[in-house]
């Protein structure tokens, strides 16, 4: 023991790369349990006096701490090309890659709903979702319609044979009828897919009862989560969400391990938000402070390159992240972006249509409508970047988070001031010490 999971508070991209490479190196496993190579972590690697940048998309981002084990969870769906394109590129760089372990039941992303993910996203037109365009919507819908094919398929070809035929049955029927595409032919999906098996098959195992097993050995395993709370498919602004559960419960269902060995969640909340695609955020920016946020935070998508949506810290939906997720402690990110604002707005509440609402509405048209109560704090100009302890930080600064921590109810254990690995306060420790 112990299991950590660690969960994005927003809308994504808060910082949770950075948060994860941080504990990696005391920590045994490092899982990614849901999404696929829809998202992006940058970590930045002070290396030999020299700043490296490492940007991961399907491999956790433990896979950067030489004693942790990688794992891909059953919750996973994989691109096999770029599975290996990203080891190639790591191993290249002198990261040792071996340790990877892959669920036999994570589903694997097949050229076809690729394709279905981008014809479906055009004929949306202006209803679209703005996914990441990596087939990740119709890889998980096939699992739900259980015409998916998951990672041991690879390793029976007649299987395999029989669930390429079935799915591209009504698919192909779909990309030609309806999207006006052409299909995909059964024979070049599984010699494709045959051509991955080889190279993964050491790396395919049983990940849930790894992991089960090294937590009975006291072993420390922590859960990284991609995308975030408010695109979680259930509790997110659907169906302007990604199609996975990438809350904290998404940590058992997405590996195997059961939620009574979960010791803590950690949620990891950018100092102010960011959001990339379509759909509802009701403290986005449209003026010359957005784009200040968007400069100064450097809020391009690491996945897509996409300009990324800015506003300010949104504490309603920071309480809606503590009560979803049962978060533990909160890695508040980005401090450092804010620093020389004469006014730092926190939104505390919102107001639909002359009614105040301390928590999300109920209805997703009323978070639509909603328009944030802001209260301002007052801003800092001090550099903060080599700030180390909550004490170093100006008074103004610690005075913002002390009462960001009151307004989402959970406390602030680590505060992040710069990129680098050790641009870090830590205030409280991360790693609970618990006994079962
Ligand atoms: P993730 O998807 O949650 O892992 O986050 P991303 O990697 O997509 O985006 C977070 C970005 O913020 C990355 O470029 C990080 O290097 C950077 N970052 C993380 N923490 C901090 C911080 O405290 N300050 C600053 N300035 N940048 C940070
Ligand atoms: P990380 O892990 C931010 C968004 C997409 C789109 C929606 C659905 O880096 O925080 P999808 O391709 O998943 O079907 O797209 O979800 N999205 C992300 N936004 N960070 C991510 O991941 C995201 N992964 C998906 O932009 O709006
Ligand atoms: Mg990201």
């Amino acid at each position: 023991m112990p299991a950590i999971v660690l969960v994005g508070a927003q809308w994504g991209d808060e910082g949770k790369g950075k948060a994860t490479d941080l504990l990696g190196s005391s920590v045994d496993y490092v899982v990614k349990f849901n999404g696929g190579n829809n998202a992006g972590h940058t970590v930045v690697i002070e290396k030999d006096g020299k700043r490296e940048k490492y940007a991961l998309h399907l491999l956790p981002s433990g896979i950067l701490s030489p004693n942790c084990v990688p794992v891909i969870g059953n919750g996973v769906v994989i691109d096999l090309s770029v599975l290996f394109e990203e080891l190639d590129g790591l191993e290249a760089r002198g990261v040792d890659t071996s340790k990877l372990l892959v669920s036999a039941n994570a589903h694997v992303i097949p050229s076809y709903n690729r394709t279905i993910d981008k014809v479906t996203e055009r004929f949306l037109g202006k209803r679209r979702i703005g996914t990441t365009g990596r087939g990740i919507g119709p890889t998980y819908a096939d699992k739900m319609n259980r015409v998916g094919i998951r990672i041991q398929d690879l390793y029976d070809e007649g299987i395999l044979r029989q669930k390429v035929e079935a799915a591209l049955e009504l698919k192909n029927q779909l990309l030609a009828k309806v999207y006006n595409t052409r299909g995909a032919e059964v024979d070049d999906v599984v010699e494709e897919l045959l051509a991955y098996a080889a190279r993964l098959a050491p790396m395919v195992a049983d990940t849930s009862l790894v992991l089960s097993q090294a937590l009975d050995r006291g072993e420390t395993v922590l859960f990284e989560a991609g995308q975030a709370t408010l695109l979680d498919v259930d509790h997110g602004t659907y169906p302007y969400v990604t199609s996975s559960n990438a809350v904290s419960a998404g940590a058992c269902t997405g590996s195997g391990v059961p939620p009574t060995r979960i010791d803590s969640v950690i949620a990891i909340l950018k100092a102010y938000t960011t959001r990339v695609g379509e759909g509802p955020f009701p403290t986005e920016l449209h003026d010359d402070k957005g784009e200040f946020l968007r400069k100064t935070g450097a809020e391009y998508g690491t996945t897509t390159g996409r300009p990324r949506r800015c506003g300010w810290m949104d504490t309603v939906v920071g309480r809606y992240a503590t009560r979803i997720n049962g978060v533990t402690d909160f890695v508040i990110t980005k401090l450092d972006v804010l620093t020389g604002l004469d006014k730092v707005p926190v939104c505390v509440a919102y107001d639909v249509g002359g009614v105040r609402h301390d928590e999300m509405p109920v209805n997703q048209t009323d978070f639509h409508h909603a328009t944030p109560i802001y209260e301002e704090l007052d801003g800092w100009w001090e550099d903060i970047t080599a700030c180390r302890t909550f004490e170093d930080l100006p008074p103004n600064a610690q005075a913002y988070v002390l009462r960001v921590e009151e307004l989402i109810g959970a406390r602030v254990s680590a505060i992040g001031v710069g990129p680098g690995r050790d641009e870090i306060i830590e205030r409280f420790p991360l790693k609970p010490a618990v006994a079962h």
